[in-house]
């Protein structure tokens, strides 16, 4: 069913390189960590193709997917550096260096996609993308993945209390993450997501949460016995650029990859709501992988588990944006 999406409606007309002579060619760097069949991948991919036909040619963005150029932990030095001028990490992934991006890691924080679209369309994405740009960065969309699931290979799980003592990882940067499972009883292991599926597999984690997107496209669930529909938290991306960077290229380049940047970023909230949904039918029809999914009842013993979260980001981050999210939901 993707290929059918990709390849009708999608398709722009890829231009014969040769037309354009190398001095006129701008190549852009484009890094990312997940799996080609991914929202981010398919996103990453249509942007090239846009950017390739809108331009003639001249401009060429050469997407890197799977951590095959940089991995969590170096993606955003090779931004600094200059070596890759975009990358999308996931928001969680920034908290270390931009702490207020942490609030999108709060669980149960968004009931829907599009209260989290809210948010970030509003005084509280302001505020987060205040913080990038006061360090010479530009967010130039936020792309969508979904909700995250918990896998793990010991038990099913249904009720909090039964995470306790199992060590799940999460991914790298986020103080909120940590917190969470430690509520739990339970231990948070951070590691980069190039090396998830071999530490599931030689048990130095037992779980892990995810999107359901990133369950199936990385085959977590062939070494998973158990996955919840828990729903806890948020995944999103920011596509990152170097403000210098950015402000230096000349302005009908911008513009082009400016408006592409805005297809692509309609697409793909679509799309990843779709491949999700798509991924779950596929998990549910896996015989590796048997999935519990939450009684009202239960959903509301794990809000009220994971409530402390909330104070601990009030404390150490901030009580304001915690405020702003109790506005936006009243
Ligand atoms: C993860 O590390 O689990 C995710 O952030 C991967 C991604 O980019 O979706």
């Amino acid at each position: 069913f993707l290929f059918m999406v990709i390849n009708t409606g999608c398709s722009p007309r890829v231009v014969d390189k040769e037309q354009v002579s190398p001095e006129q060619k701008i190549v852009i760097k484009f890094s990312h960590v997940v799996a080609e069949n991914s929202p981010k991948g398919l996103a990453a991919k249509y942007f090239s193709r846009l950017v390739n036909e809108k331009s003639g040619g001249k401009i060429e963005v050469q997407v890197f997917a799977n951590s095959t150029l940089y991995a969590d932990g170096e993606e955003m030095q090779a931004l600094q550096e200059g070596a890759v001028q975009l990358i999308a990490p996931a928001t969680s992934k920034l908290g270390s260096m931009f702490p207020y991006w942490q609030l999108l890691d709060l669980p149960y924080a968004f009931s829907d996609i599009e209260s989290v679209h809210l948010a970030i369309e509003g005084p509280i994405g302001e505020k987060l993308t205040d913080s990038l740009e006061k360090e010479g960065y530009v967010a130039l969309a936020f792309w969508d993945n979904g909700f995250k699931q918990l896998t793990n290979d010991v038990h099913p799980i249904g009720r909090p209390g039964d995470l306790k003592g199992l060590k799940f990882r999460v991914m790298i940067n986020s103080s909120v993450l940590e917190e969470q499972f430690k509520l739990l009883g339970a231990q948070a292991i951070p590691l980069p997501f190039n090396s998830v599926y071999r530490s599931l597999e030689k048990n130095e984690v037992c779980g892990q949460e995810n999107t359901i997107s990133n369950i199936y496209s990385k085959k977590f669930y062939q070494v998973q016995k158990y996955m919840t529909v828990t729903n806890h938290g948020y995944l999103g991306y920011v596509v990152l650029a170097q403000k210098d960077y950015w402000d230096g290229l000349p302005e009908d380049v911008r513009k082009i990859l400016e408006e592409s940047m805005v297809e692509v970023t309609d697409w793909e909230r679509t799309m990843a709501a779709k491949i999700n949904e798509a991924n779950y039918n596929e998990l549910v029809n896996n015989k590796d992988i048997e999935i519990t999914t939450l009684s009202n009842e239960e959903r509301r013993l794990w809000e009220e588990s994971l409530s402390p979260v909330y104070s601990f980001f009030e404390k150490k981050i901030s009580a304001e944006l915690v405020n702003n999210l109790a506005i936006q939901k009243s």
